[in-house]
């Protein structure tokens, strides 16, 4: 007999297809990067990122205001510090007063109950481009952690929710719970970058934020001493449940559709959220690709976005995510 089993059947049509879909893209997914700068009337595009853009302060209000009436709740800041604010020790990544404690201000000030997560890293604030202080060309790393719980600590008081530390740095995360606990900031959370690669797909990124290592004597030229090895698994397992044992509330893969090998597995393994963060590089190509007319941009888009949350994202931070959710809307 001709097979009992016909498994279009379940495809024929779209509503069948739409009965028995598995991954379904809503706002609920998405944590939405923001790139912030000094000045007034700024909305500057980074070059190498079509259509993102960095915001000052006035005119980030009307973009926050924008993302929550399209349901996009939560947002991932960053933010682009002058020259002459850097140092070897993020010495300005403290001042009460700086970029990323007003936008904190800002963005609670104008949605209240929007969830703002803050990036945790010094290469922004690093003369060098470093995740850490730099000494005789290496990167130190508890002279870092120091930094970064204080770091934590200066965003936590200027009112995020979260704070997301991408340094990759030893016991980073244990140092900064303490320190919130201490402090009094029981429910300030830690979403970890707990299995981050040393990527090339970050270049547009550092463009964005002016952060790349320089190119100078003993200064390390890459990040590879303490972001992971692209080929290695286990060590992205080790790296997150010790992120947990240490007080993680979220992990994070990042980047993303190289990766979701490693997203799955880690779902697998752990019970806390996973992030995935689809990064500055994967956001290019796409744009690229499309701009010359190669690939199909909403319908890629849309693949790769239900990709990773099929290989195990809860929480994907994305540079699409407003292009998906108006997609979605119409
Ligand atoms: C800072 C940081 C980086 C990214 C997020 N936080 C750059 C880096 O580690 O060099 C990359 C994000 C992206 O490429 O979209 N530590």
């Amino acid at each position: 007999m001709y097979p009992l089993k016909r498994n279009r059947r379940l495809r024929s049509n779209e509503a069948i297809r739409s009965l028995v879909r598995e991954t379904i893209i809503t706002p609920n997914d998405f944590l939405v990067p923001l790139f912030i700068v000094e000045g007034k009337g700024v909305k500057e595009e980074i070059a190498s990122m079509p259509n993102y853009f960095r915001y000052s302060l006035d005119l980030l209000e009307n973009e926050v205001k924008e993302l929550w009436n399209l349901g996009l709740k939560s947002v991932l800041l960053f933010v682009k510090v002058p020259d002459n604010l850097k140092d070897n020790k993020g010495t300005e990544a403290l001042n009460p007063n700086g970029l990323m404690q007003r936008a904190i201000k800002t963005v609670k000030n104008i949605c209240p109950d929007m969830l703002v997560m803050t990036d945790v890293a010094m290469d922004p604030y690093s003369s060098y481009g470093h995740d850490g202080v730099v000494k005789n060309g290496l990167i130190l790393n508890d002279e870092t952690v120091d930094i970064l719980t204080d770091m934590s600590l200066s965003h936590a008081e200027a009112g995020a929710n979260f704070v997301a530390p991408s340094d990759m740095m030893d016991g980073r995360i244990l140092s900064i719970r303490e320190a919130f606990e201490a402090n009094g900031f029981y429910n300030t959370g830690i979403m970890s970058y707990s299995a981050k690669y040393a990527s090339a797909f970050y270049g547009p990124f550092r463009d964005a934020l002016d952060s790349a290592p320089v190119d100078m004597e003993n200064v390390p030229k890459d990040k590879q001493s303490y972001q992971m090895d692209p080929a290695n698994r286990f060590e992205a397992i080790r790296e997150t449940e010790m992120d947990i044992d240490e007080g993680a509330d979220m992990v994070m893969v990042k980047p993303g559709l190289c990766y979701l090998d490693i997203v799955r597995e880690i779902k697998n393994t752990v019970d806390v959220p996973v992030a995935v963060y689809q990064v500055s590089g994967e956001y290019a190509m796409l744009k690229a690709a499309a701009e010359k007319g190669w690939l199909n941009h909403d319908a890629v888009m849309m693949e790769q976005i239900t990709a990773i949350k099929r290989a195990g994202a809860d929480v994907i931070a994305s540079y699409f995510a407003k292009d998906v959710v108006k997609l979605l809307n119409k």
